[in-house]
Parts: structure tokens; C-alpha cells; sequence
């Protein structure tokens, strides 16, 4: 197997090329004066089995995708197993109202039709898989979460709403901590109201877990929450480091102890790494003739 690297995932490319044992590819990537996109890759993948590793956001790694996939096929490979560690759209999941694509069913639909699979990571809604002809996998981050906070470790995990309780029993459970839920209303696009609900966190330390983190608004009042009940220590922790602007300011403002994420989004909050997980999903693919 031989990895080739998104320009938006090139540690994570390193570490799963290690994690499996193979060499990575050479791309150059570039952008033209007008704003698109330009990518060639160097290297021969004439019957190779090649792992094309690309975070789909924002928007220009979408398309730079789209030319690897294309670039990549010209070269001859045996088959392409596409990885996306963070897939963009993922959270517009059903046409909430007439009128609206199903953007992650779209964005998936595109990248399959130059695929031989596809790997996610903790995919916001992994039944938007479904859409894809082709052998898929959504792996999740949870466990290397946990292992991250095994240091210092919590003595309940928090899911912000209901739909997240999974991630956060799967962690729990990793850390021999208790489990509990906030109920979350989002009133404006970085603004998030909690339900009033009492919890066992008082003189305890509180991890929460999501998918994603963008703008910090979830666990800013998450933790304001928890501090009124007297948890001792609150952390946040996601999948999926979005972090828009001034995201982490807020979180660091907020006292949060810590904002860890992964490398499926590469960035200065990435303590853990996927590699692990995304290699064995691989190993899958490459096994299933
Ligand atoms: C929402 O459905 C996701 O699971 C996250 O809870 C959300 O994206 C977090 O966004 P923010 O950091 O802006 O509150």
C-alpha cells in the first residue's frame, strides 16, 4: 500500500503510512493566482493498493480531493481507498426544510464515484453512508480519546445532547467514569442555551465529548453549566477540531482545563491521533477482494 496525502491531512498521512508500514507519496499542491486549485502526484502507483488521505474542509480540500481522485486514477493503481478523516457537510444530513440538498449525501455521492472505498471518522450521522455503492467504514476516535485522558481522568463523561450520549457511554465506560447528558437548544449559530437539569458533578471532574467543536459555543455553556454544580474541573474534548475563529480563545476564556482534539482536522488543539484506527479500517478494505 502506498498513502497518498491530501495537502489537508499531510500529518495524519505520516502517521497512518507508519501505523501500516508503507511509504507516502510525493504531491505537490498548489494554488493559481485566480484561486484554483492545482495538484500533481509524484510518484508510480501502477498496481498499487494507494490510501488517498484528505480532510474535506473548507471547501478548497473538497476540490483538491476531487483532482487527486482524478490524478490518482491516471496513474493505475490497483484500487483507491479513499480516507476522510473530518468529512465537510456531514451535519446537514436531511433537508431540514424544501428546498435544501442533503448536503453530506451530495458531498459523499461525489467522492465515491472515484473511489474504491471510503474510510470516515466518527461521521456525524454514519448512516449518510448509506448513499455510497462501494465498501465503507466509520471508525471512531472515542477510544484514543479516552486513552488521552486516562492521565487525569474524569469522574463523570458528558454528552452535550442526547444524539451524542453513544460517544460519550463508549468513553465512560474506557475510563471506568460515571455518564450523564445535557439537553442542548441552539438559539443562534454560536449561541447555545442548556435546559436546566441536575447532574452528579459536584466536586468531580467532567470531560465532554462531542463530534465537533466550531465555534465553542456548546462547551463554553456546557461548562458554565457544570461549574455551577460545582464540578471541579471541566475538559472538552471532540473528534473533530472545526474551531472557528476565536473558538479557542473562547474555550481558553471559559477555563475549560482542557480542548483536546484529533488530527482529523490538523491544528494546534490535535492530541490525539486517528492513525491507528483509520489503518485498521484500511487493512479491511485492502483484505475484502
Ligand atoms: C452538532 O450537531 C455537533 O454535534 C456539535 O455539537 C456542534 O457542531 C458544536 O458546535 P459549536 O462548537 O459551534 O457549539
Amino acid at each position: 500500500m502506498l498513502v497518498v496525502p491530501g495537502p489537508r491531512s499531510p500529518l495524519l498521512s505520516e502517521r497512518l503510512a507508519r501505523a501500516l508500514g508503507c511509504n507516502v507519496a510525493k504531491v505537490e499542491h498548489k494554488l493559481f493566482p485566480d484561486g484554483e486549485v492545482y495538484v500533481r502526484v509524484h510518484d508510480d502507483l501502477r498496481g498499487q493498493e494507494v490510501a488517498l488521505v484528505q480532510t474535506t474542509w473548507p471547501n478548497d480540500s473538497l476540490v483538491a480531493l476531487l483532482l487527486l481522485q482524478d490524478a490518482v486514477r491516471r496513474l493505475g493503481p490497483k484500487r483507491v481507498h479513499v480516507v476522510l478523516p473530518y468529512a465537510a457537510y456531514a451535519r446537514q444530513d436531511r433537508a431540514f426544510h424544501d428546498g435544501e440538498p442533503i448536503s453530506a449525501e451530495a458531498t459523499l455521492k461525489l467522492v465515491a464515484e472515484q473511489a474504491d472505498s471510503i474510510t470516515t471518522v466518527d461521521l456525524h450521522r454514519p448512516a449518510s453512508l448509506g448513499v455510497v455503492k462501494l465498501p465503507t467504514r466509520n471508525v471512531s476516535a472515542v477510544p484514543a480519546i479516552a486513552d488521552h485522558f486516562r492521565a487525569l481522568p474524569p469522574g463523570v463523561v458528558l454528552a452535550p445532547d442526547k444524539n451524542a450520549l453513544d460517544r460519550a457511554e463508549q468513553a465512560a465506560k474506557l475510563l471506568g467514569a460515571d455518564v450523564d447528558f445535557l439537553i442542548k437548544k441552539r438559539v443562534a449559530p454560536d449561541v447555545v442555551e442548556m435546559q436546566p437539569r441536575t447532574l452528579d458533578v459536584a466536586s468531580k471532574r467532567v470531560l465532554i465529548v462531542d463530534d465537533i467543536i466550531s465555534t465553542g459555543g456548546t462547551m463554553v455553556t456546557a461548562s458554565q453549566v457544570l461549574k455551577r454544580q460545582g464540578a471541579t474541573a471541566v475538559s472538552a474534548a471532540c473528534t473533530h477540531g472545526l474551531f472557528a475563529p476565536g473558538a479557542l480563545d473562547r474555550l481558553h476564556t471559559a477555563g475549560l482545563e482542557q480542548t483536546v482534539a484529533t488530527d482529523t482536522i490538523e491544528g494546534p488543539a490535535s492530541a490525539v491521533t486517528v492513525a491507528s484506527v483509520a489503518a485498521e479500517a484500511l487493512r479491511h478494505h485492502v483484505a475484502v477482494r
